[in-house]
């Protein structure tokens, strides 16, 4: 998939507004606690100040329903960004009105302004175009970088990029270059791994990928759904009863098409959902009735890291078990170690936002695959094949 992007616009003296997601965690004291969004921004601000564009910034943070809630300020983002880079970054309170207005024609070349929440008015989410001309006004061009945010048709995120010349950013031409490579030209064989709690979350990606993939491999909450729809017996394990239909279906769908599925063999049990609750590995035709499934065992890992290591493509998303408790937190390592290898021997590994990403950092590998998205929701809906509405605007 080809965009139209910096490279294709001259913004030489042109005051441009880039569209991005620093929608970050912040402390209860309101320090940015993970700057990984903020730093996935830095190529495209430092690509369009090498050309001599004056630079301003909007974003949203959090859902704070269309209303001025400061505990959902960009403010402390500013402070950040700046200890980042060392550039100078000025915090403008509004992203419409009269101090955007001045903080814009006032601006000096080397500053660059953050405008505040774009979700303080109901209008953003709404994708109100009059909201946008608002905002648009005070700006030659628009640079839509917000890869995460691509799937909302925002006025931030769509409309103003129907308001003025735009074109992509340098996050989202790698975000889509990266995840297209895998969904829609991958080397074989294809590997796709999904996790999570719920099937249903999973449902169209299941759908979309099923025609795609040689392998896939599913784990976390949602395996014990498709378990019992072979029949097994789970315990207490996660169970979509809604789901089991969908699930009998696709277990059938993939053996008619010669695409292998493979389910945990083995998991990792407990009484409770604590990390002090004792644990065992049982087979999962043998799961006690008493206790739940909280990852997959080391027999799965074993089969799981097996066809990972052996693929060229392989995709992630969801984890393995409940990662963040350390008693159920073995089977996602082990996949992510074997992401790390299937990297080294030369397999294109692209790893799913939101929940895998955090993993996949919490263990320290992020460095050692080929690509993780900074986009949860965005990245899975573009897996499931739908067109996300921030990006449509500039495929070529
Ligand atoms: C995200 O965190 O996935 C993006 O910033 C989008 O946020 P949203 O789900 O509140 O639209």
């Amino acid at each position: 998939m080809q965009l139209k992007n910096l490279s294709k616009v001259n913004f030489s003296d042109k005051k441009v507004l880039v569209r991005v997601d620093f929608n970050v965690p912040l402390t209860s004291d309101g320090k940015v606690s993970d700057d990984t969004r903020i730093r996935a921004h830095i190529s495209t601000i430092q690509d369009l100040l090498n050309q001599g564009a004056v630079v301003s910034l909007c974003s949203h943070l959090g859902r704070p329903k269309g209303e001025k809630n400061l505990k959902y300020t960009l403010a402390p983002v500013a402070d950040a960004l700046a200890n980042l880079t060392g550039w100078k970054v000025k915090f403008i309170p509004d992203i419409i009105g009269e101090v955007v207005d001045n903080a814009v024609a006032n601006q000096a070349k080397d500053e660059i302004l953050l405008l505040e929440n774009s979700r303080f008015y109901k209008e953003e989410e709404k994708n109100d175009i009059e909201f946008a001309k608002k905002i648009a006004k005070n700006f030659d061009a628009f640079v839509m970088d917000a890869f995460s945010a691509s799937h909302r048709a925002h006025a931030t995120t769509r409309a103003l990029s129907d308001l003025l010349p735009s074109c992509s950013g340098n996050l989202i031409d790698r975000e889509i270059t990266m995840m297209s490579e895998a969904r829609d030209n991958p080397k074989k064989p294809f590997v796709l791994i999904l996790g999570g709690a719920k099937v249903s979350d999973k449902i169209a990606v299941v759908e979309n990928m099923l025609d795609k993939v040689d392998t896939m491999l599913i784990g976390g909450g949602m395996a014990f759904t498709f378990l019992k729809a072979q029949g097994k017996e789970i315990g207490k394990s996660l169970c979509e009863t809604a789901k089991l239909d969908f699930a009998k279906e696709m277990l059938e769908r993939a053996k008619a098409k010669g695409v292998k599925i493979l389910l945990p063999t083995d998991a990792v049990v407990a009484k409770e959902f604590s990390n002090d609750s004792p644990t065992s590995v049982v087979s999962v035709d043998a799961m006690p009735q008493d206790m739940m499934g909280l990852d997959v065992g080391p027999q799965t890992q074993e089969i799981f890291a097996k066809e990972i290591m052996a693929a060229k493509t392989v995709m992630w998303n969801g984890p393995m078990g409940v990662f963040e408790m350390p008693s159920f937190a073995k089977g996602t390592q082990a996949i992510a170690i074997a992401l790390t290898q299937a990297t080294k021997n030369g397999a294109l590994t692209v790893i799913g936002g939101g929940d895998s990403a955090a993993a996949i950092a919490k263990f320290g590998f992020s460095k050692d695959v080929s690509h993780v998205s900074t986009g949860g929701g965005a990245s899975l809906e573009f897996f499931e094949g739908k067109m996300l509405p921030g990006i449509e605007p500039f495929i070529l």
